[in-house]
C-alpha cells in the first residue's frame, strides 16, 4: 500500500485543522497546518512593526524574510506539532484574533507566499503528509491524490471560533468574531495570488450541520480507498 498526499484546503474555521490532525493521526501520516506558518510570519511582522502600527512596512518585511526561520516541533504529551518562530515555541500567540487580524493581509505578499510554498514543499515530498491550508490543492500539491474543500457558513464558523477565543479567555463578542471571519473569506478569495478557490479534482465536503466523528469517518473512508489503490 503506498503513501498518498492529502490537501486540505476551505475558508477560515471550517474545522479543517481539527479533521486533517485527526486523518493524519488515523493514518500515521504527518500533519502540517499552513495557516500556522502565515500565522508565524505575521507575528514576527507584528513583533517588528512592520505590520499592525500606523502604517505598514512591506518593503521592511520583505527584507528580513530571511531571518524568519519556522519550524514544527512534535509535542508528544499533546500529541501534535507547535509552531516554534526562530526557535521561540508561539503556538499560543498565533492563535489570538490580533495576529488574524493581521494574517490575511500578509498572506497577500507574494514573496511569503513563495517561501511558504517551498518549505511546505519540501516538507511532503516523500508523501504520507495531511497538509491544510488555502492552496494546497490549486498550488502546493496540485498533483494529491485526495482533496477536500471544506465549507460551512460563516454564522457556524464564527460560532464555533467565538466559543474557542472564549474558552481560550480573550474577550471577543460574536459580531467582532463574524467580521473577522467574513473579512478574512473576502481577502482570501479575491488576493491576486493563489486566491482561495475549489482545485480541480477536489471534493466539495460542507460540515454544517456535521459532528466531528461523521466528517473524520467520511473523510477516512475517502483516503483509504484510495490508499489501497495505490
Ligand atoms: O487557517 P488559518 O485561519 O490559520 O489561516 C490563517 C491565514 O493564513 C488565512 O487568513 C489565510 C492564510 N493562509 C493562506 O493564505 N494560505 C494557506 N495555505 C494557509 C493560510
Amino acid at each position: 500500500m503506498g503513501k498518498i498526499t492529502i490537501a486540505i484546503d476551505g475558508f477560515s474555521s471550517t474545522g479543517k485543522s481539527t479533521i486533517a490532525k485527526q486523518l493524519a493521526k488515523s493514518l500515521g501520516y504527518i500533519y502540517v497546518d499552513t495557516g500556522a506558518m502565515y500565522r508565524g510570519v505575521t507575528l514576527f511582522a507584528m513583533r517588528h512593526g512592520y505590520v499592525g502600527g500606523e502604517e505598514d512596512n512591506i518593503d521592511g518585511l520583505l527584507e528580513a524574510l530571511p531571518n524568519i526561520n519556522l519550524k514544527f516541533v512534535y509535542n508528544k504529551a499533546l500529541g501534535f506539532s507547535e509552531l516554534y518562530l526562530n526557535d521561540e515555541n508561539v503556538e499560543q500567540e498565533i492563535r489570538t484574533l490580533a495576529v488574524s487580524r493581521q494574517v490575511s493581509r500578509v498572506a497577500t505578499i507574494e514573496a511569503v507566499r513563495l517561501k511558504l510554498v517551498a518549505m511546505q514543499q519540501e516538507m511532503g515530498k516523500d508523501k504520507g503528509i495531511v497538509m491544510d491550508g488555502r492552496d494546497i490543492g490549486t498550488v502546493v500539491f496540485p498533483d494529491a491524490e485526495l482533496k477536500i474543500f471544506m465549507t460551512a457558513s460563516p454564522e457556524t464558523r464564527a460560532a464555533r471560533r467565538y466559543k474557542e477565543l472564549l474558552g481560550k479567555g480573550e474577550k471577543v463578542t460574536y459580531e467582532d468574531v463574524l467580521k473577522n471571519v467574513q473579512q478574512r473569506d473576502y481577502i482570501d478569495s479575491h488576493r491576486e495570488f493563489s486566491p482561495l478557490k475549489i482545485a480541480e479534482n477536489s471534493i466539495e465536503f460542507d460540515n454544517s450541520d456535521m459532528g466531528l466523528k461523521e466528517q473524520l469517518d467520511r473523510i477516512l473512508n475517502f483516503a483509504l480507498r484510495i490508499i489501497e489503490k495505490e
